[in-house]
This record gives C-alpha cells, sequence and structure tokens, in this order.
C-alpha cells in the first residue's frame, strides 16, 4: 500500500515512522509512505498558504488554490489516482470498520488541515473522504492522519505476520465486540488467580468462556456495541449447551453472518458516493438491528 500525507508539518511525522513496526514494514515494501509540504506548493516569495476568512472571524484558511493543486500533483504521482481523505473534525468519526474499508486501497491520499480549516471550495471540488478520529478538537490533522496510518497498515497483508491477531481484537470480526480478558504467567498474583477454565486444554470451554467475557465487557464498558440486538440474548441462552463459542454472530435482519472477508469497496474511485454513505455499514453492530425478535 502507498499512503500519501499532505501537511504544512511533515516533520511531525519523522519519529513515527521511523519507529518499530511501522519502520519495519516500510524496509520490507509492505508499506510506503510520501510526505508532501503543502507549502511547496505557494508559488509567491513568503510561501503563503492561507489568508484572513472572508466575511472576517478568528483564524486563517488554507487557500484553495495552493490545495487543489497540490492534491492533484500529488495524485499524479503514480497511475493509481489513490482514494483522497480529508482529516477533519467534521468528517465521518473513524471506527474499525471505516478502517477496514480504507484498507482496501492501494493508495491513500491523506490531507491534513491546520488553522481554521480549509476553504469550502476545497471539498466541493475534490470530495474528499472526510474523516474525524473523534469529537473533540486537534490542532491539526497530522496526529489523526497517524492514526489512520496506524490502523490500516495493521490490515495490510504482511504487516502483523500473524493476520489471526486481527481477528481476535477488539472491534474486529463480524461481531466487533470488545476483546477477552488475557492472562499469561505466573498463575496467582496476590492471591489473583488465572481463571480455572485458561488452564484447562479444553478448547470449547476456553473459546465459550472468552465469547462470554467478549460480551459481558462490552455490555459493561460499550453498551452501545450491542445495539439492543438479539443475537446476544441468544448466544447468552446457548451458554451451556456446548455451542457458544461456535454460534456465528447474528447480522442485522436476523440472518447468520457468512465467514467471510468483509464487503469491500476494492476498486471503486473516490468520485464514487457509495463509501461515504452516512448510513452505510461502518456503523457495524450499532445500528439496524430488528426491534421485534424474527419469529420462530
Ligand atoms: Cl481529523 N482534525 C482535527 N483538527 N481535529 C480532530 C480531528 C481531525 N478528529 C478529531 N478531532
Amino acid at each position: 500500500m502507498r499512503i500519501d500525507v499532505i501537511t504544512l508539518f511533515p516533520d511531525i511525522f519523522q519519529g513515527y515512522l521511523s519507529e518499530s513496526m511501522l519502520k519495519r514494514a516500510i524496509d520490507r515494501g509492505i508499506v510506503e509512505i510520501h510526505l508532501h509540504n503543502l507549502r511547496d506548493w505557494a508559488p509567491d516569495k513568503h510561501k503563503t498558504v492561507d489568508d484572513k476568512p472572508y466575511g472576517g472571524g478568528p483564524g486563517m484558511i488554507l487557500r484553495v488554490d495552493r490545495v487543489v493543486p497540490c492534491v492533484e500533483d500529488v495524485r499524479a504521482m503514480c497511475p493509481d489516482p489513490g482514494h483522497l481523505v480529508m482529516l477533519t473534525p467534521q468528517g465521518r468519526r473513524l471506527n474499525q470498520a471505516i478502517v477496514e474499508e480504507l484498507a482496501q486501497f492501494s493508495r491513500l491520499i491523506l490531507l491534513c488541515g491546520r488553522y481554521e480549516g480549509f476553504d469550502e471550495r476545497v471539498r466541493l471540488i475534490l470530495r474528499p473522504d472526510e474523516i474525524s478520529i473523534g469529537d473533540y478538537v486537534l490542532n491539526g490533522g497530522e496526529v489523526a492522519a497517524m492514526v489512520v496510518i496506524d490502523a490500516v497498515v495493521r490490515l495490510v497483508p504482511g504487516f502483523l505476520g500473524d493476520e489471526a491477531s486481527n481477528r481476535e481484537e477488539s472491534f474486529s470480526g463480524p461481531d466487533r465486540l470488545l476483546e477477552y480478558p488475557q492472562y499469561t504467567r505466573p498463575r496467582e498474583y496476590r492471591g489473583f488467580r488465572v481463571p480455572e477454565v485458561l488452564l484447562s486444554g479444553n478448547h470449547q470451554a476456553v473459546a465459550e468462556w472468552r465469547l462470554q467475557k467478549r460480551i459481558e465487557r462490552t455490555r459493561r464498558r460499550r453498551a452501545e456495541l450491542l445495539g439492543g440486538g438479539w443475537r446476544f440474548v441468544w448466544a447468552e441462552e446457548a451458554e451451556g449447551h456446548g455451542v457458544a463459542g461456535e454460534l456465528p454472530p447474528t447480522l442485522p435482519g436476523g440472518k447468520q453472518a457468512e465467514q467471510k472477508e468483509p464487503q469491500t469497496p476494492a476498486g471503486k474511485k473516490s468520485s464514487e458516493g457509495d463509501i461515504r454513505r452516512p448510513e452505510s455499514s461502518s456503523h457495524g453492530a450499532s445500528e439496524g438491528f430488528p426491534a421485534q425478535p424474527p419469529e420462530d
């Protein structure tokens, strides 16, 4: 995967990119990351990229006649036009489903804002996929871009080595529950013992216990992820029947989930609207559950 980052502060990325996991992936050719300084697209001698807002108000606005040519030039640097992502607090809020979407593209162009934001015409002309990393305000899109990179590259084949570690992660897999608790040696510490079932060697029992913990944990900590779905009731009620660990998750509408790769926007151009549906599957388990259980 190729990732291009457009920013006024490329140096912010240097430490992160030269660290551990990501550096290894770059060295092994699994990802390539290209940094571009927006200021290089300012033709005037003072290299101005921003200006005061029309109508007055605080702060400075990034100029459309700097940003648009920059994105177009960066886009033309390789044959794959890539998927343009604008980091902005007004974007759709990042979650693992969106990360999975982004990971399907072979090229991403991440556009970082600073100051009070972009001239509105940047959005109108470039139609970026606008992404926010949460409901709080950052000083700029750089940290958010690093979050996107960090989450996406984990899904690039070969990055983790053991791809199974992705399926067991919180928010991953078809049910998007939180992860189960993990333990390692020692068996007992300050009176806290490792749960007996994990020492039993009974794989079926371990799988059941883990599913139960994931459900319990998600309900206590992040009940909104459960979306009031009935499938969790079924999963719990299956407990003791010797099948809980094997139950395929149920999707909105009561259908059984197929155990296969998620639907992807592979090959789609950024100009196509359907990967930006506000009510898309990106909400994962949190929406679209039936109000009533299906009839028997
Ligand atoms: Cl992507 N940018 C900024 N400036 N603030 C944010 C954000 C992005 N996501 C959450 N807050």
